[in-house]
């Protein structure tokens, strides 16, 4: 087939005047989501506070302040900023009603879309770092330094269970289905788990160094991985071993998409494709049916 281009030459440049600009974060902002019910984002950063902001339709091209045009949740009690309160991650439920935050202080938060904290949530020992709602909305999963991982009932907001597989901190958590789901850590593992059941339904073992994301394809079917030995992987639990190595990163990949086609999706005649992002600063973009490398966009600098 035709050699992977460089495709460098095409990017679309978003000039300023097209850019709506959220001003308020008095420190980096590590996460954003929009609301799956429409116009709204929530931020999360280190200036402890996430914000939940208010997006007009029509064009963009504005400044927006907060907290005038949105809610700013505070993971803080009294005047000053922690440190330690960083939110580091953010997901919304499916209905776009319930905002779910992780933090560094290893607290997850409920917040109404209006800011309202509705629950906190204990038992982490260290910092979250990734969490998320199974599609149902009757589970919480959330991800920690403390190397494990917490389904929570989204119904009693108590810890439904604790998962305990991991030798060092957990770095991402996905859904699978409902009831089951994957994790990854800096111990180079990653383990398929399912609730009500002790052990991990599957095991892939092959990275080399710290696996930074993961992600389900639409169906469920194969599992993603990258991670900070320069490879992306896909697994399949029909097999121990990877389904397809990605090796023609330079440097470590921190991040994974799938794109939403293929089978089991709106555009089930368009195949799927798998993008991932490297520090090498190229993007590339992997045709999974044949598993080869179709793409590298190499627009960005660094
Ligand atoms: C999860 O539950 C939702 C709501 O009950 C349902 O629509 C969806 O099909 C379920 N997903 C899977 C993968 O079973």
């Amino acid at each position: 087939g035709p050699k992977p281009m460089d495709v460098s030459t095409t990017p679309h440049e978003i000039f300023s005047a097209d850019v709506t600009v959220l001003e308020g974060h008095s420190s980096e902002v590590f996460a954003c989501a929009w609301s799956p019910a429409g116009s709204l984002l929530a931020s999360g950063s280190g200036d402890s506070t996430a914000r939940i902001w208010t997006i007009p339709d029509g064009p963009c091209g504005s400044i927006q302040s907060s907290p005038a045009s949105g809610h700013v949740l505070k993971h803080f009690k009294g005047r000053t900023n922690e440190k330690s309160k960083d939110v580091t991650t953010l997901d919304w439920n499916g209905e776009g009603t319930l905002l779910a935050t992780g933090s560094y202080d290893g607290q997850a938060r409920i917040w109404s879309r209006d800011g309202e904290l509705k629950q906190t949530l204990f038992k982490h020992k260290g910092p979250i770092f990734s969490l998320k709602w199974n599609r149902k909305g009757d589970f919480l999963l959330s991800g920690s330094v403390d190397k494990t991982a917490i389904v929570w009932d989204t119904k009693t907001w108590e810890c439904k269970q604790q998962f305990e597989f991991h030798s060092a901190p957990t770095l991402d958590v996905d859904w699978r289905n409902n009831n089951s789901f994957a994790t990854c850590s800096t111990d180079n593992m990653i383990y398929v788990c399912k609730i009500g059941d002790p052990r991990p339904v599957k095991t892939f073992s092959g990275h080399q160094s710290e696996v930074n994301a993961i992600k389900w394809d639409p169906t469920g079917s194969l599992l993603a991985s990258c991670s900070d030995d320069w490879t992306a992987k896909i697994w399949s639990v029909k097999q121990d071993k990877c389904v397809y190595d990605f090796k023609e990163h330079t440097k470590e990949i921190y991040t994974i998409r799938w794109s939403p086609t293929g089978p089991g999706t709106n555009n089930p005649n368009q195949q799927l494709l798998l993008a991932s992002a490297s520090f090498d600063s190229s993007i590339k973009l992997w045709e999974v049916e044949k598993g080869h490398l179709l793409y590298s966009l190499a627009g960005h600098r660094y």
